[in-house]
């Protein structure tokens, strides 16, 4: 959802003109770097104020003495010059004070230089509440997590002032790499047991309430980003989300949250272009990856899904919106014991497209759907049934093999009837009961397409050629 100019400026003027209680070091800092104080609003939430520093002891400013604490200077640069180190800005490191105040001074002394590096150094455990880290930097900056970095556990001590959306947000933070082999542990527990999430009131029901959680890993509005070598675990909400992103590159990340907690997405990518998922291991308790609406070239490489609900395009078209994915290729993949394999999920009354998708050598171990396009996605009671819908065509599943839980069919087509799914297309798709003899039959409703080669089971509900209201109808194109 785009926030109208006027907003933007609105909230900036209001986070500017906001009375400061921080030192002088920090006022300084405020001035020199307006532009990157701006409050970004997703969704309609304001972005809150920088966290207030947790009191003594105090920061210190910020072009302190060369850090002291770093144990890694990167190749080439022994002096240091351009590495800060976060307990150089007064972070203690004890898993216990907020140290965000050390973080977002660290954040600009590093932004401001050339190819700047912030550390959170081995063996220390840091808390901070929500920041923002604002580009863009003068160079590349490198964000080193070799530590452990945690925010406030839970709700509860969450302070009033910061979003409940999101935590670490990284807004036009363009050529920002994010690596260190450390440790980001998002603390989800008390968000994913509080009564509004699904099934956590008394027999089994959802009570109201405010469910806002924080999303771990917010990257917005920034290009050339690397996430590599990061281990992310127990994330209250989605673990990473790219929003309005572009050239991207995840490698060898570890997400770990439980099988049952509820939106901990592991990637989530939305009107981004140019992302490429490799070499990760993913287990959630939602979607390893989910692919919302405006992306385009992405591709997903050997990456392993465990429990959660598989690899998804969706959903898209909620609320009557238009949605347009195009060319995503999923590759080289393994999916253990999800609620689906690779999935396509539309609301009904949506415009646009999904096309150019791509699926690709998935090994499938005892998945519930290994395939499945479902354009009558709905959460909640009923959804009525609508005239317009995403189109989805051109979706290629080439060498899907494994085994599926006989409780639903192993591959499900279920397409709009007023725009049905064309030109599904199914190459060395061999799926077998994970236990027990019984094949469950292909479930195909207004879907065209067909095999190219023969399938285990067989399929023969896809339909040939193309329906005539697709010819006729003028679908929503996306350019
Ligand atoms: C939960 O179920 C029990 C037994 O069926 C019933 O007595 C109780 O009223 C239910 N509680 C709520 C909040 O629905
Ligand atoms: C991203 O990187 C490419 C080359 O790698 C460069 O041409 C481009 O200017 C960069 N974009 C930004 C916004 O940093
Ligand atoms: C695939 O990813 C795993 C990590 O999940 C890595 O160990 C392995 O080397 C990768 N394989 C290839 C071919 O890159
Ligand atoms: C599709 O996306 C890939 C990146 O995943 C890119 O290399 C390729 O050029 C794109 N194809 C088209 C036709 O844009
Ligand atoms: C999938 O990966 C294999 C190598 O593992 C490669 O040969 C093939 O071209 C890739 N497919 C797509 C659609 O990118
Ligand atoms: C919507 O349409 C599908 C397919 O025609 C049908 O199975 C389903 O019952 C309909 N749902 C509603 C809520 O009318
Ligand atoms: C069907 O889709 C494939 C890609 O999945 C594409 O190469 C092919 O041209 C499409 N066929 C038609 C008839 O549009």
């Amino acid at each position: 959802m785009e926030v109208p100019r006027t907003v933007l400026l609105v909230l900036v003027l209001l986070a500017l003109s906001s009375p400061s209680s921080h030192a002088h070091g920090r006022t300084h800092h405020r001035r020199r770097h307006k532009h990157r104080s701006i409050a970004l609003p997703p969704e309609g939430d304001p972005l809150s104020p920088p966290p207030s520093p947790a009191g003594p002891p105090a920061a210190r400013p910020p072009k302190a003495a060369p850090p002291s604490h770093h144990r890694r200077p990167p190749a080439g640069s022994p002096s240091s010059g351009n590495l800060f180190d976060v307990r150089s800005f007064g972070a203690a490191g004890d898993g216990e004070t907020n140290d965000a105040r050390a973080f977002e001074l660290a954040w600009t002394a590093a932004c401001d230089v050339d190819g700047g590096t912030l550390l959170v150094p081995r063996e220390y455990s840091f808390t901070i509440t929500s920041l923002i880290f604002a580009g863009p930097c003068r160079g590349g900056i490198t964000f080193q997590v070799e530590g452990t970095l945690m925010p406030p556990d839970g709700p509860d001590e969450w302070p009033a002032s910061n979003s409940r959306r999101q935590w670490l947000v990284f807004y036009r933070a363009n050529g920002l790499t994010m690596r260190g082999g450390g440790m980001i542990d998002g603390r989800g527990e008390k968000w994913w047991n509080l009564p509004c999430k699904p099934h956590r009131g008394a027999n089994g029901s959802t009570l109201p309430g405010p469910c806002d959680s924080p999303v771990a890993l917010r990257f917005f509005e920034s290009s050339n980003l690397t996430v590599e070598a990061l281990e992310v675990r127990n994330s209250p909400q989605f673990h990473f989300r790219f929003d309005s992103c572009r050239h991207v590159i995840v490698d060898s990340v570890t997400i770990t949250s439980p099988a049952l907690s509820p939106n901990t997405d592991g990637i989530h990518v939305e009107n981004s272009n140019s992302v490429g998922i490799y070499n990760s291991v993913i287990s959630n308790g939602d979607d390893c990856v989910s692919i919302g609406a405006g992306s385009f070239n992405v591709e997903v490489y050997n990456v392993t899904c465990v429990s959660g609900h598989g690899i998804s395009i969706g959903s898209l078209g909620k609320l009557n919106s238009k949605a347009c994915v195009n060319n995503i290729t999923v590759n080289k993949t393994t999916m253990r014991h999800s609620d689906n394999g690779v999935r396509i999920k539309t609301w009904q009354g949506g415009l646009g497209s999904v096309s150019g998708i791509v699926f690709e050598n998935i090994h499938m171990d005892a998945v519930r759907n290994p395939i499945i396009i479902d354009q009558y996605y709905c959460l909640g009671r009923s959804c009525p049934n609508q005239t317009a819908a995403v189109h989805v065509s051109h979706i290629s599943y080439n060498g899907i093999k494994g085994t599926y839980d006989t409780r639903s069919p192993p591959m499900h087509f279920g397409c709009s009837d007023a725009v049905p799914c064309t030109n599904i297309t199914l190459t060395d798709v061999e799926l077998l009961p994970a236990a027990g003899d019984v094949i469950v039959d292909p479930f195909c409703w207004s879907a065209y397409g067909g095999a190219q080669t023969l399938t285990i089971p067989p399929v023969s509900c896809l339909m040939e050629g193309l329906p005539r209201s697709i010819l006729e109808s003028d679908v929503e194109k996306c350019s």
